[in-house]
Order: structure tokens, then sequence, then C-alpha cells
């Protein structure tokens, strides 16, 4: 693997830091007094107590002074009714900006889906049998698609296993036509945030990042993947671009159409299709994990740790495998830690407050360790990482916690059909039925101290 390939222009990016702070400074004060405002005794401290808010207005619509930024949503007909929804009561409340890539045009919702696909050559439509559920999509509508076409699940890359979803098999085709597509309708923009519904990125870390960087640069961010010899930003995490990256990318596309046509049929990964254009436009991928996750909070490997950079660490920017629920339930979350981050005194703005940002170790602090303090019924923490013990004919949960006991090393157990099973690393999981649940709180909170002294590493690890 190559080196991290790091953009640095300190001076610009400065400068462009204080014009934005300026602005956000600006915004505060002309905006109206909020209903949220935090009473002074809750303000200093993540408590336990949700501060409500007009929902009307989400705290988020506070960090304005981005209008250079669109969030690009990635989609198909098969799990737009299923997986958007969500986003449009909670994460695209907050987005100045947003456009909805699809494979079927139409309003949904109130909000313009646009057929990603419709300007790529009639002739590859006809002749690829990938676009066969295109076509007959684009006959029949969205509602024509059978009940089995459907699926809840989001287009999860991968070689095997999701061939005959054709849903799925369309979605590799989208990347490139997505970057020319988005130049075409947003030509003024600086940054696009390309997502997926199941991507779930914390807004109020990346507008903050976002205004450290230097947009007039070629810059691709996002988690680094790797097939073969090609690096790429994993598409399901989402991932970042300035606009000279994008018209790099399109440029290329658009001067040899029928390569790129070649090369995406003989592949199953259209976000790695994208970043072999970039790499052959010059555009380099930025390492960007552990900011970026390709996992869920519910199931991290929280001390993982690549180049020196431990995710506790790090800045929380993206995360991926969201359901709808922990979509709602991340975006609240987010909001009140908005609030609360909000300044007392007047001029002590969010934007220079370093200590506000999330982290990844607060997302366990204070999103994963409170759901995981008494014992659950049909749910799973994921405890494979002790042996399982046989399933002693009857044992109970407090039985499987009397086995996680007196290994020193347990923090979790669980109970299934498979029987009882120990783990050593917190995690808190998600619903599973049949399976119980439970976690040794004193130890996880020991194992908390423990962690990686994070001084000196809790910045932006990209810059
Ligand atoms: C979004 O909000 C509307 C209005 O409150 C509500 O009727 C709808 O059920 C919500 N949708 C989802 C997916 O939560
Ligand atoms: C915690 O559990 C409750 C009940 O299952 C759920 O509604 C909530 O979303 C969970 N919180 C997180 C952070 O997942």
């Amino acid at each position: 693997m190559p080196g991290i390939f790091r953009t640095n222009a300190r001076a610009v990016t400065y400068l462009a830091f204080v014009a934005t702070l300026l602005a956000g400074f600006y915004l505060l004060e002309l905006s109206p007094l909020p209903s949220w405002r935090v009473p002074e005794s809750q303000s200093s401290h993540a408590g336990d107590t949700t501060i409500s808010f007009n929902p009307e207005i989400p705290p988020c619509q506070r960090l304005a002074g981005l209008g250079d930024v669109v969030v690009v949503m990635r989609t198909g007909a098969t799990e737009i009714k299923d997986k958007l929804p969500i986003h449009f009561n909670t994460t695209f409340r907050c987005y100045p900006d947003t456009l909805i890539f699809s494979d079927y045009a139409e309003v949904f919702q109130g909000h313009q889906v646009f057929d990603v696909l419709a300007s790529v050559d009639d002739n590859l439509k006809r002749s690829n049998a990938d676009f066969q559920h295109y076509l007959r999509l684009q006959r029949l509508g969205r509602e024509g698609l059978a009940a089995e076409e459907l699926h809840a699940e989001s287009y999860e890359s991968g070689p095997v296993g999701k061939n005959d979803n054709p849903g799925w098999r369309l979605d590799k085709w989208k990347f490139l036509p997505m970057i020319v597509e988005s130049l075409k309708l947003r030509p003024e923009k600086r940054w696009f945030v390309y997502v997926e519904p199941d991507t779930y990125i914390v807004w109020s870390n990346l507008v903050r990042w976002l205004t450290k960087l230097d947009p007039s640069k070629e810059a691709y961010y996002g988690s680094e993947v790797q097939i073969g010899s090609d690096v790429f930003a994993h598409g399901g995490t989402g991932f970042v671009m300035s606009a000279p990256a994008m018209r790099k990318a399109a440029d290329l596309y658009l001067s040899e159409p029928n390569e790129w046509h070649a090369r995406t049929s003989g592949h199953w990964a259209g976000d790695c299709i994208l970043g072999t254009a970039l790499k052959k436009a010059g555009v380099d991928l930025t390492w960007s994990w552990p900011m970026f996750q390709g996992g869920n909070p519910a199931e991290l490997k929280w001390m993982e740790n690549k180049n020196d950079q431990p995710l506790w660490c790090a800045p929380a920017i993206s995360y991926h495998h969201f359901t709808s629920h922990e979509v709602e339930s991340m975006w609240g979350f987010e909001q009140q830690h908005i609030i609360r981050s909000m300044p007392k005194a007047k001029l002590e703005s969010f934007w220079t407050r370093e200590d506000k940002i999330l982290h990844h170790q607060d997302m366990f602090r204070q999103y994963v360790l409170p759901n995981i303090t008494a014992d659950r019924e049909d749910w799973s923490n994921l405890s494979p990482d002790l042996v399982p013990y046989s399933n002693r004919k009857g044992l109970s949960l407090g039985g499987c916690r009397a086995l996680c006991e007196a290994k020193e090393e347990c923090l979790q157990y669980a109970l299934g059909p498979i029987g009882c099973s120990l783990g050593s690393l917190p995690m808190m999981g998600s619903r599973v039925e049949g399976i119980k649940s439970g976690w040794m709180l004193e130890r996880i909170e020991h194992w908390m101290r423990n962690m990686k002294d994070c001084r000196g590493k809790t910045d932006w690890t990209v810059t």
C-alpha cells in the first residue's frame, strides 16, 4: 500500500477557516433566539436529561455557514421507500443542500429524485444485462416492481452474494455518471459529500472539519479500502470530493466512456471504478480512516488502530450500516450534543471549542454505554470472541453471567441457541430474536479507564 498522501496548505486553509469563523459569528448573531436554549445547570455536562427543541428548527440548522456543500444521496427504486423517509425527517433537515440520485426519476415525498443513468448511452442499456432491471423500471414505474424485488437491505459491496439482486447489479453503474450529473446540477458547489441511505454523517463534525480544508485543491477523502492494487474510498462509508477533483474524474470519463463502461462491466464495485478513474486522472485518495468508519457504533472494534491512529481517539465523521431506527436515534443524540455545545456566553462560539468535537470514544461513552446498563432480551451483543460454552441444559442468563465472571477478560455474555458466548470487547449489538445479552458494567468501566490516553491525539487526523 502506498503511504498516506496529505494535502498541506495550512496558510490558505487557515484564512478560509478564519473567514468561516467570522461568517459563523455573524450568522449566530443574526439568528433568532432559539426556543431550546440550554438552561445553565444542564449545559456543562452531558446529562441524562433530554433537552427538547422546536422540531421545526433542529439545532443543527444553527451550524450555518457552509453554503458551498451539497450532500449527494445515491439510492435505487428498490430501497427508496424503506430508507429515505427517515432521512427526510432527520439528516436532510441539517444539510444546506441535497441531491438524490436513483435509477428512476420521480418526486418522492416532496423531494426531487434524479435518474442518474438517464444520460448513459442507450446502446449500453440495451446490450448489458445489468440494465434489464432499469429498462423494466422505466417501463413499469417504481410501483410496478414486484414485492420480491424490493428489499430493506442496502446495497452492500461484495463480490458474491448479491449478484441475484438486480438493484445491486445496477448500482455500480451509477458512480461515474453521478459525478458528471452532480457537476451539471450544482456547478457552483465546492464540496460534494456522497452518502448512501445507511450512511450516517456526523454533520456537526463534518462542517467543522471542512472549514479546515482547501476546496480549491483536488481532494478525495474517505475510508481507504483495497481491491487488488486499487485503493479507493469505500462508498457506503461516505466520501468527500472537492469540485476540482470532480472535474478531473468527469473529464476522464466523458473523454473515454466506452473504456470506463467496459471496466465497470467487468467489475463488481462502482466505488472502486470511481477511485481508479480518479487515480488515473491524477487525484489520490487521502486516507481518512479512522474518522470515516465503515461500521456502526453498535459493533465497532473500539481498540482498532492503524498507522498509529487509534480509532478511539479520532473525531467521528461517518458511520455505516445504519437502520432507519438507528439513523433516527443517532440524529437525536447528535442534536442533543449540538444543543449542549452551544455557547453560554454570547461570543464563546461552538466553532472555536475543540472539545466539542464528537470523538468515537464519546460515541462509546455517551451513546453506547447508556444502552448496555441492563440485560436485554431479543438482543445480541455479538459475543463471539471467547469460545462459546456448550449449552448446558437449562442454563439461564444468570448462569451464563457466572461463566463470564469466572473469566477475568470477559466483559459481556450472551445466551442463544448455540449456548452461552462470552466476549472480551464491549459491544452494544442490535435486536436479534431469541438471544439474551448482558454486560459486566464495572469491568467495562474499568476497561474504558484503561483505554488509550488520547492527549495530543484528539484532533482531525486529516488536515
Ligand atoms: C416523518 O415525520 C412525519 C411528520 O411528523 C411522520 O408522519 C412520519 O411518520 C415520519 N417518518 C418517519 C419515517 O419517521
Ligand atoms: C437504546 O435502546 C432503546 C430501546 O431499545 C432504543 O430505542 C435506542 O435507540 C437505543 N439507543 C441507541 C443509542 O441505540
